[in-house]
């Protein structure tokens, strides 16, 4: 067998970022998501004997445990690990921590505020690294989205979504899948709080169809899907705060602004939410709101990550 040959066949199989993926290959793990959820407790155990490493440097409420129970569901174990517990706290080299873990376990998800970490982290393991939120990313909570808007509206192809709101991490992986997935993308930020141009950079030389705009009526009109998430992220510096909260003042999401969407669109948000924020209660607690079912599908999308991953 030639070298590469060899390094195709063994390399870990990550998780990454969505832009990682080809279509056909998210859209099998989404076909893949939708099988565990409808069988769920009667599925097969194809991780029995496997172990997950989860390494949480934030907070998680959602991640922590839709990742835990997907593991048990599907018949492997997890360690759940933060870095106060770790060497890498006191300074060992997240190189040595890779090789380290990869002997003892199956596969590693990773939430970070650093995605170089991340990326330094798959450099040197010999398992699969999944991304459980970076500053740059949220790729696992954008196959859940995906999943979550198909169940409501259909396919996604050709479905206008407005996000309204932060060009963060969460907004970065909505960007990656509107290539993928192939729909148009409105994003409403205000000045300074724009996404990544890197992001943006690759989408256009992908083709997508990704605007930004500053007005959040332009962007959620005649909308499938209205989505927003919080207005200051873990990563962001809490000096910061003020600024934010000001500018972000004319963005919340309110029932108003969902009105000029279409009559029957839907609204997402990654959660944790914060009410009077970025989201009214009246549109999170009303009709259009699928934000519980798409906290639900983490735990349905991310089996069908870990079943391929590590299966
Ligand atoms: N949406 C999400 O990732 O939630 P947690 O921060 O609770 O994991
Ligand atoms: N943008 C948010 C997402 C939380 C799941 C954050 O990074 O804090």
């Amino acid at each position: 067998m030639s070298a590469v040959l060899e390094l195709k066949v063994f390399a870990p199989k990550h998780f990454l970022d969505i832009k990682d993926f080809t279509y056909a290959e998210l859209r099998e793990l989404l076909v893949e998501a939708a099988q565990f959820k409808r069988n769920r407790g009667r599925s097969k155990k194809p991780l029995a004997g496997k172990t997950l490493a989860l390494i949480f440097e934030k907070p998680s409420t959602r991640t922590r445990v839709s990742f835990e129970v997907a593991m048990r569901e599907l018949g492997g174990e997890v360690i759940v690990l933060s870095p106060r517990d770790m060497q890498i706290g006191r300074g060992e080299t997240i190189a040595d921590t890779a090789q380290v873990l990869s002997r003892y376990v199956h596969g590693i998800m990773l939430r970070t505020d650093s995605a170089a970490k991340l990326h330094e982290l798959a450099a040197h393991a010999g398992i699969p690294i999944i991304n459980g939120l970076t500053e740059r990313s949220h790729p696992c909570q954008i196959m859940a989205d995906i999943f979550t808007l198909e169940e409501h509206r259909g396919p996604i192809a050709g479905q206008m979504v407005a996000w309204v709101g932060d060009g963060n991490n969460v907004a970065h992986s909505w960007i990656e899948a509107a290539a993928r997935f192939a729909f148009p993308l409105r994003l409403a930020c205000p000045a300074g709080y724009a996404p990544h141009p890197e992001v943006l950079a690759w989408a256009a030389a992908e083709g997508a169809d990704v605007t930004v705009v500053r007005d959040p009526a332009e962007a959620v009109a005649g909308a499938a899907c209205v989505v927003t998430d919080t207005w200051i992220s873990m990563s962001d510096a809490q000096d910061e705060a003020a600024a934010r909260l000001a500018a972000f003042a004319p963005y919340q999401v309110t029932a108003g602004l969902v009105a000029r969407a279409a009559p029957d669109a839907i609204f997402m948000h990654c959660l944790p939410a914060h009410r009077g924020e970025e989201v009214s209660a009246e549109v999170i607690d009303g009709p259009a709101s699928v934000v519980f079912d798409e906290a639900e599908n983490r735990l349905h999308a991310q089996k069908a990550i870990l079943a391929w991953a590590l299966g």
